[in-house]
C-alpha cells in the first residue's frame, strides 16, 4: 500500500495484514493493520513502527516519501505488533531520538535489550517542538500496556492514538467516511470488548482528561482499523458508553451440549425470553468463537450459560469463554447457569461459582435436568426463560 496523506505533511505509512485470522486469541477473519504515521516538518517524526514481517512495507514508504533519515521515532507502545520492526527500522532510517513513555523505555529494554539506542523519555504534558508543529503526550497507562501512549498534534488537532480507538480491519480505504458505516462500529465493538473492555475505569479517565486538557480533535489517528475523520466525537462517545458497560434490553444465551439435551434446553429458554417480548440471541459454542462471544456480552442484561456435565465438570469450550470472559471483566450482568447431567451433574454448580466471583447478580442456583429432558423439564426451562426476560426488561443492575 501506497503512503496516504492524511493531514498536511502527515502521512499513513503502515502495512496491511489482510491474513491474520488470530490476534493473540481474538479472531480477525477480515485481517488488520498496522498503522505508522509519518510528519514531515523540520523534525521528520514516524509514530510507531509495524509488526516484524511488515518492516519492509513501512520502510519503502517512508522512502517513497524521500526520507532516508528520521528525527524523532515516537513509540507510542511497545507491543510487538508495533514495534516489532523496531530494530530493523532504527538501523536502516536512524532516529536522533527514540521517544517513549519511562514505562516505554522499560519495555522497551525488556524487550530489544538495546542500551545504545539513543532514548527520550517524556511524561503526560511534556511538549517536543517539531518546527510548525508541537506534539504533546499523554500517557495511557494500561490502554493497552503500562507503556501506552497517546500523541497529540494541536496544529493538526490530530491525535495519534496508538491502540485506542482501533480495529482489527484490513481495508484497502484508509478513512472512516470510506467503509460501511455499521460494519466500522461492529469492528471497534469487538475492538474494545475483547482489549480494552477490563481497563474501561482508565478509558472513563482518559475521556475526563482530554476533556480538562480541552484537547481539540478533528481527526483520530489510531494503530489499528480505519482514521476517524468524519465526526471523531462518534467513537468517543461510543467509549464512554462502552467503558460505562450501559447495556440494553438483551439476554444471551451461550451454550454446549454433547447429545443435545441441553440444547434442546436452551431452545426452551429462548421460548421464555421470546414469549416475554425480550431481544435474545443463541451463541453455541461450536459455532461461535470467545472474542465474538464477548462483542456480544458487551450490551447483553442477562447471559444464561449452558453446559452438560461431563468429567464431573463443565466443557471445556465453556471453561474456556468463562476464563476468557472473567479475566474482560464484564460488569453489571444477570447470570444463571442451566445443563443436563447424567448421574453427578457438577457443571451447573461450577459454572455458577464462576458467575459469583464475576460479581454477576445470579438469579437462582441454576436449571439442571437428569439426562434427556421430559416434556416437564422443558417447561421450567420456558419458566426460566420467562423469569429471565422479565429481569432483563426491568432491572437496573
Ligand atoms: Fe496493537 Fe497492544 O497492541
Amino acid at each position: 500500500m501506497q503512503p496516504v496523506e492524511i493531514k498536511k505533511d502527515i502521512y499513513w505509512v503502515g502495512a496491511i495484514d489482510w491474513n491474520i485470522r488470530d490476534f493473540h486469541g481474538y479472531s480477525t477473519p477480515k485481517g488488520t493493520t498496522y498503522n505508522a504515521f509519518l510528519v514531515k516538518d523540520d523534525k521528520i517524526t514516524l509514530f510507531d513502527v509495524v509488526k516484524k514481517p511488515f518492516k519492509d512495507d513501512l520502510v519503502q514508504n517512508v522512502k517513497r516519501l524521500g526520507v532516508e533519515k528520521l528525527d524523532y521515532l515516537v513509540v507510542n507502545h511497545v507491543e510487538m505488533d508495533h514495534s516489532g520492526a523496531l530494530p530493523e527500522v532504527i538501523e536502516v532510517l536512524r532516529p536522533e531520538r527514540i521517544v517513549c513513555s519511562p514505562a516505554g523505555k522499560k519495555a522497551l529494554m525488556d524487550h530489544y535489550h538495546r542500551e545504545d539506542w539513543p532514548f527520550e523519555v517524556v511524561e503526560t504534558g511534556q511538549e517536543l517542538s517539531l518546527g510548525k508543529r508541537t506534539l504533546q503526550f499523554l500517557e495511557t497507562r494500561m490502554l493497552h500496556w503500562p507503556d501506552s501512549m497517546m500523541s497529540y498534534i494541536e496544529e493538526d488537532r490530530l491525535l495519534i492514538s496508538s491502540d485506542g480507538f482501533g480495529q482489527h480491519w484490513a481495508t484497502s480505504e484508509r478513512f472512516d467516511d470510506e467503509v460501511n458505516q455499521e460494519e466500522l462500529l461492529a469492528h471497534a465493538a469487538k475492538y474494545y470488548a475483547n482489549i480494552l473492555l477490563l481497563f474501561s475505569p482508565l478509558v472513563q479517565k482518559l475521556i475526563a482528561k482530554v476533556q480538562e486538557l480541552g484537547l481539540q480533535i478533528d481527526m483520530i489517528a489510531p494503530d489499528h482499523g480505519l482514521i476517524w475523520r468524519s465526526d471523531p466525537g462518534r467513537i468517543i462517545q461510543a467509549y464512554n458508553s462502552w467503558s460505562l458497560q450501559e447495556s440494553r434490553e438483551k439476554a444471551l444465551i451461550i451454550y454446549d451440549t454433547m447429545w443435545q439435551s441441553t440444547e434442546k434446553m436452551a431452545f426452551a429458554i429462548a421460548e421464555g425470553l421470546n414469549q416475554e417480548g425480550a431481544a435474545f440471541k443463541l451463541l453455541n459454542l461450536k459455532l461461535n468463537h470467545r472474542s465474538d462471544i464477548m462483542t456480544e456480552v458487551l450490551d447483553a442484561k442477562a447471559i444464561v450459560f449452558g453446559s452438560s456435565t461431563i468429567n464431573n465438570g463443565m466443557m471445556p469450550s465453556m471453561a474456556d469463554v468463562l476464563c476468557y470472559m472473567k479475566g474482560l471483566r464484564p460488569i453489571g450482568k444477570l447470570g444463571v447457569a442451566f445443563g443436563s447431567y447424567g448421574w453427578s451433574g457438577e457443571a451447573v454448580k461450577h459454572i455458577t461459582d464462576v458467575l459469583t466471583e464475576m460479581k454477576f447478580k445470579v438469579l437462582n442456583g441454576g436449571l439442571r435436568v437428569r439426562f434427556a429432558p421430559t416434556p416437564e423439564d422443558l417447561e421450567k426451562c420456558v419458566d426460566l426463560g420467562r423469569q429471565i426476560g422479565k429481569e432483563v426488561k426491568r432491572a437496573k443492575v
